[in-house]
């Protein structure tokens, strides 16, 4: 009888196992224009860096005849590998084995790596293509879900993750992801929900297709749950990895430091005309944002939800930040529910991993109507609020046009402690714009007046001179300089190497009780 040498029977089933499901699930992923759960790995790490961990675990339940199939990896790639020279930790779930679906064994290897990645400070990055829990392990793969969304909760805040969605996700499975810093969707083959097309038929006699539902598109512009939309699965290993580029590895380091070329006393000139002499009129806020930094370099983070704020990375003398802007493109730029919430989600991250802040505000105020109302403005507004007065990283403010009302309060304003606020000359800090408020404090005036439009139109003039400017502001310290828009790189830059050695804290407590 021939005896399989121990190297041989190694390299045996360390090839099968490679092949997880086979080599005909292995064809039908790539038929469905898919890669499989290695070659995304692959793609994402540096060359050979890939450290797999568990190859060998394999799947206990006894139940439904499931013990006549087993695969070596039972279903999800795990282990850790180096991003750019960093390391990271990964795992990548395998359609070809049960569709990828999640057993008790499974999630002892994700809960493994995840354990590792927080126990050493890098990154947890997981790779999304699964049909939910395993059906035949019952409360074996529910517990197994459980623990996962345990440890992403306990590693909130001191290690960035990062979802990519590269096919099904559906039912409690979405709460991982859910949870973790950013989620990157592919455009053509992924999909999220918690109760899918077939049920929403049954239940409440709904038709909706998967894409409609839970597609990428929907989940990046409409509910948020997604950060950045892909083209493909190449480009969502990219985006990936710039993400990361801009981070660092864990809350106790600073993001790293990526030198440019770019001088710091680039004078930006077209800032100088920028803002249009109507106060009404639109600009796009990208055209302030990238010449601001460095190389035109900026990241920008849920471009298509809320677009009437914007959030995103750059870098300024090759440091990272995290902007938070008005965009006047959209909706006057003006705050409601979804920008609050965006924008307080992506501070709240920027304080966690020590990114300093840079606000650039053009704000008529908070959207009025019945709608935003009673969907809580109130409370969701508040979240942005808090998230600022929070923030204990470095935080800047360029007040560039409207800085109203409520909104100038939220924006970072020097009374949420904002360590350094500028202002454009243009900038108008005040309750309210002219016509309002002339409305409401000379209407009685008016209305006694032989012409009343005319007594309006004066006292319109009047009240830009005296408030629609930064010198009320300035003269009081809550603008600590009124800067040319030209100079706003170089300040910026002076600025951050002012706040470099920041040191702040916050009164010690379990938490705070944001309203959620
Ligand atoms: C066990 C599963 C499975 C699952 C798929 N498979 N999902 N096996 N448990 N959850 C198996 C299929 O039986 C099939 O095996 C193989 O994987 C490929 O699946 P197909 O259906 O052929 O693929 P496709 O047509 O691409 O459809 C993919 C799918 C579909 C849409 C994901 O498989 C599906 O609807 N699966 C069930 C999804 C589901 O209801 N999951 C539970 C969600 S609830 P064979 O051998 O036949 O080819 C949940 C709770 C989590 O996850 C709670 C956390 C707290």
């Amino acid at each position: 009888m021939d005896t399989i040498k121990p190297l041989d029977k190694l390299r045996v089933r360390r090839g099968k196992a490679l092949l997880g499901g086979g080599e005909k699930r292995i064809s039908e992923q790539h038929a469905k224009g898919k890669l499989t759960a290695r070659e995304r790995i692959d793609l994402l790490v540096d060359a050979d860096s890939f450290e797999e961990f568990d190859l060998f675990v394999r799947h206990q339940c006894q139940n439904f005849g499931m013990e006549k199939y087993v695969y070596d990896g039972d279903g999800v790639v795990t282990g850790s590998a180096t991003i750019n020279g960093r390391v990271v930790y990964i795992f990548s779930q395998d359609f070809t084995v049960f569709g990828g679906s999640l057993s008790k064994t499974y999630a002892e290897k994700i809960c493994k790596i995840m354990d590792m990645a927080l126990k050493n400070g890098c990154p947890l990055i997981g790779i999304n293509d699964s049909g939910g829990a395993r059906i035949q392990e019952g409360i074996d793969a529910l517990a197994g879900y459980a623990e996962i969304f345990w440890r992403n909760v306990m590693s909130s805040g001191v290690i960035p993750q990062i979802s990519a969605i590269l096919g099904p996700c559906a039912g409690g499975a979405v709460y991982s992801p859910a949870i973790t810093d950013f989620v990157v969707m592919e455009r053509h083959n992924s999909y999220m929900f918690v109760t899918g097309p077939k049920v929403l038929k049954t239940v409440l006699n709904e038709d909706v297709t998967t894409e409609e539902l839970g597609g990428a598109k929907i989940h990046a512009s409409k509910s948020g749950v997604a950060h950045f939309l892909a083209d493909s699965e190449e480009e969502t290993m990219l985006l990936i990895k710039k993400l990361l580029s801009y981070l660092p590895s864990n809350n106790m380091e600073d993001p790293p430091v990526c030198p440019s070329p770019d001088p710091v006393t680039r004078a930006c000139t077209e800032l100088n005309d920028i803002i249009p002499e109507n106060p009404n009129k639109p600009y796009d806020i990208l055209d302030v944002i990238h010449p601001i930094v460095d190389d035109g370099e900026f990241l920008q983070v849920m471009r298509n939800f809320a677009q009437n704020i914007v959030v995103g990375f750059g870098r300024l003398n090759g440091h990272t930040v995290g902007m938070v802007a008005n965009q006047p493109r959209f909706l006057a730029g003006v705050l409601d529910i979804d920008a609050s919430v965006k924008a307080a989600r992506f501070v709240r991250f920027c304080d966690a991993f020590n990114i300093p802040l840079v606000v650039l505000e053009d704000v008529p105020g908070f959207l009025p109507g019945t709608n935003q109302e009673h969907n809580g403005i109130i409370r969701n507004g508040a979240k942005l609020l808090y998230a600022f007065a929070e923030a204990t990283v470095p935080k800047i403010t360029v007040i560039l046009r409207k800085a109203y009302g409520g909104a100038y309060c939220v924006m970072n304003s020097r009374h949420m402690r904002a360590d350094l606020v500028y202002a454009w000359p243009t900038a108008e800090i005040a309750v309210m714009g002219a016509p309002g408020a002339v409305e409401v404090i000379f209407r009685k005036e008016a209305k006694a007046s032989e012409n009343p439009k005319q007594v309006l139109k004066d006292r319109e003039a009047e009240y830009r001179e005296e408030f629609a400017n930064p010198y009320r502001a300035a003269e009081r310290g809550f603008v600590d300089d009124i800067i040319e828009p030209a100079l706003t790189r170089f300040r910026l830059v002076r600025a951050l190497e002012m706040l470099a050695n920041k040191k702040d804290s916050i009164p010690p407590r379990k938490h705070g009780n944001m309203p959620l």
